[in-house]
């Protein structure tokens, strides 16, 4: 595992954007898989500066973003399609009908599910993916679990899950109680993981994720078995290293 420390967040974010820019100019047909949460916003920020340079186009590059939650159409201010659209797509010269994100509001989820499998296998293994981690080592919406399912999937929130995401939403009410996220399967599959991790509160999950056993309970600890896997962290989250 190639773990890097960075002392600023600003340095950290760099350096994930340069990875993944790198991997589009490598690439320019490059396969993504993207992440939503607070983790991967700077990182947007400043990929978007590498494109607004010149440095890289996204116009032939695919993206297939982890999750979404149930229920929420594409246009709610929450739903993970809007974030990706205000935090990354809207500024940056990627092609709409390039982008995947699971439908939330599908009729059907489960059909959703396979829809959102089968583009992924069509498309190939992602050539990178961007992971942030839960506090409860939940990597998408992979909670922790006695199993865990391999492909897209509904899964129920954890109650840590949605407390923890409730400050995007006026109430706790408010937080959906389920989301559609894709498998630890399709993760695993990713040429490269990028996993990403800020802050004091993440220090014993990513402790646990990289130092302990692997475990179900753990899911981000199975990415201890992927070949290549980058772990990018701040000071405070990778205290244990010390
Ligand atoms: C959400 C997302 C995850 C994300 C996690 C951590 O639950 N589904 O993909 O990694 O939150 O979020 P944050 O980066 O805000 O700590």
């Amino acid at each position: 595992v190639n773990i890097q420390i960075f002392d600023t967040e600003e340095t950290l974010n760099e350096a994930a954007a340069v990875i993944i820019s790198g991997t589009v100019q490598t690439n320019p047909k490059a396969v993504l898989g993207l992440a939503t949460g607070s983790t991967p916003i700077g990182i947007y920020k400043h990929l978007i500066s590498i494109y607004q340079k010149g440095i890289v186009s996204f116009r032939h590059a695919m993206t297939f973003n982890l999750d979404e939650y149930a229920g929420l159409p594409p246009g709610h201010p929450e739903s993970y399609y809007t974030f990706m659209r205000t935090y990354f797509f809207d500024h940056i010269d990627i092609v709409p009908g390039n982008i995947h994100i699971p439908k939330g509001n599908a009729p059907d989820l489960d059909a959703e599910c396979v829809r959102y499998d089968k583009l992924m296998e069509a498309a190939g293994s992602f050539d990178l993916q961007l992971l942030g981690l839960g506090h409860n080592g939940h990597i998408g919406f992979n909670e922790p679990a006695h199993a865990l399912i391999q492909q897209s999937h509904v899964v129920a929130l954890r109650e840590e899950t949605r407390r923890a995401n409730a400050r995007f939403f006026a109430s706790m009410d408010e937080v959906p109680k389920q989301a559609v996220t894709i498998g630890i399967g399709s993760i695993l599959k990713a040429k490269v993981v990028l996993l990403v991790a800020k802050g004091e509160d993440k220090a014993d999950i990513v402790r646990r994720a990289l130092r302990g056993p692997i475990t179900t309970d753990c899911p981000a600890s199975l990415l201890q078995t992927h070949p290549r896997l980058v772990v990018m962290l701040d000071r405070a989250a990778g205290r244990f290293m010390e």
